[in-house]
């Protein structure tokens, strides 16, 4: 099928930039597909999410690759929120991804897979890639160093390729809900309990050190919730999902946080949970 008859979008969320690697990497292997597609950033462009509805109220094929980090053992709410917000559809495709960063993927692609399903879309594929965690990013060894390496991302070209063959062969393969409940049975009741909301209780809070910050709203530029209002110093709002982008790139390192005893807990997550494979495609049975 020519790509005029169909159309891929890649939304995404990516705080610290792992998952946006990822979307560009399923970008350039649509391109070489001879498959146009739109990235999306979801927390630099939220506008352009209106030509999404538009596409998947029309008649052409549509494929949304949507991809989020896993925090606290599940998608961030900014995607959650997005889903949910989708239009029914029918001739649409949907490859949910998620990075994560050694500790576990926890249960982010099957809720995202569910409520995909529940929009009415097609699962043709689906990946969780290993990713450097980016709480860790002050330490010279965080869990997940160096990845995704070039090995995880050939798997993303795979995929890709997996879900245009199966896009063209006219009525999609699709992948069982089943397949993305991974998790063993005793870990996931411990997960459920666990959220973003969660972990902000949990979660060192960030303060704002009022001699250092000049007022200069790079933060409140940058934080891809839009949860920051200057007044006059930083003020962090309610639907803030914790990711520390502030604090990481304020230039004046006027934002802080002692983050020593989350790193002591992430390792004990990737002791605790020792999850394998790192990354890993979905791809429905061959009949
Ligand atoms: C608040 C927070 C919670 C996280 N929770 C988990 C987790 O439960 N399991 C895990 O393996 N990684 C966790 N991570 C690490 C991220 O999932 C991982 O680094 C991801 O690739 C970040 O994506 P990004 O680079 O696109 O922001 C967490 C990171 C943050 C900031
Ligand atoms: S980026 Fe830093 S210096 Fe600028 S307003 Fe935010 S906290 Fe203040
Ligand atoms: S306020 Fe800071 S921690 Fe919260 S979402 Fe925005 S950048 Fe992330």
């Amino acid at each position: 099928m020519s790509e005029q008859y169909r159309q891929s979008f890649i939304v995404y969320i990516s705080p610290a930039g792992t998952t946006e690697t990822v979307a560009r990497t399923i970008a350039t292997s649509l391109n070489a597909r001879r498959e146009s597609c739109t990235l999306c950033n979801l927390g630099t462009a939220p506008a352009s999410t209106a030509d999404i509805g538009t596409a998947l109220a029309s008649d052409k094929q549509t494929l949304l690759f949507i991809g989020s980090p896993v925090y606290s053992s599940h998608a961030v709410p900014t995607i959650i929120e997005f889903i949910d917000r989708l239009p029914a559809v029918n001739n649409s495709i949907a490859i949910p991804f998620v990075t994560w960063g050694g500790a576990t993927s926890g249960l982010a692609l099957p809720e995202m897979g569910e409520r995909l399903l529940n929009r009415g879309f097609i699962l043709a594929g689906a990946a969780k890639v290993m990713a450097v965690h980016s709480l860790m990013w002050q330490l010279p060894d965080p869990v997940g160093i160096g990845r995704p390496n070039a090995d995880d991302l050939a798997q993303i070209e795979l995929l890709v390729s997996d879900v245009i063959d199966n896009a063209d062969a006219g009525c999609p393969r699709q992948l069982s809900l089943d397949v993305l409940n991974y998790q063993p049975a005793e870990f996931v009741p411990e997960m459920l309990q666990l959220s973003v909301a969660k972990a902000k209780t949990i979660l060192p809070p960030r303060q704002v050190d009022h001699a250092r910050c000049t007022l200069c709203g790079y933060c409140r530029d940058t934080c891809p919730a839009s949860a920051i209002e200057l007044n006059p110093l930083p003020v962090f709002l309610p639907n803030c999902f914790i990711c520390y982008n502030c604090m990481r790139l304020c230039p004046e390192q006027a934002i802080y946080a002692d983050l020593e005893p989350v790193y002591e807990r992430i390792r004990s997550r990737v002791t605790h949970y020792a999850e394998t494979p790192a990354t890993e495609i979905f791809q429905p049975p061959v009949m």
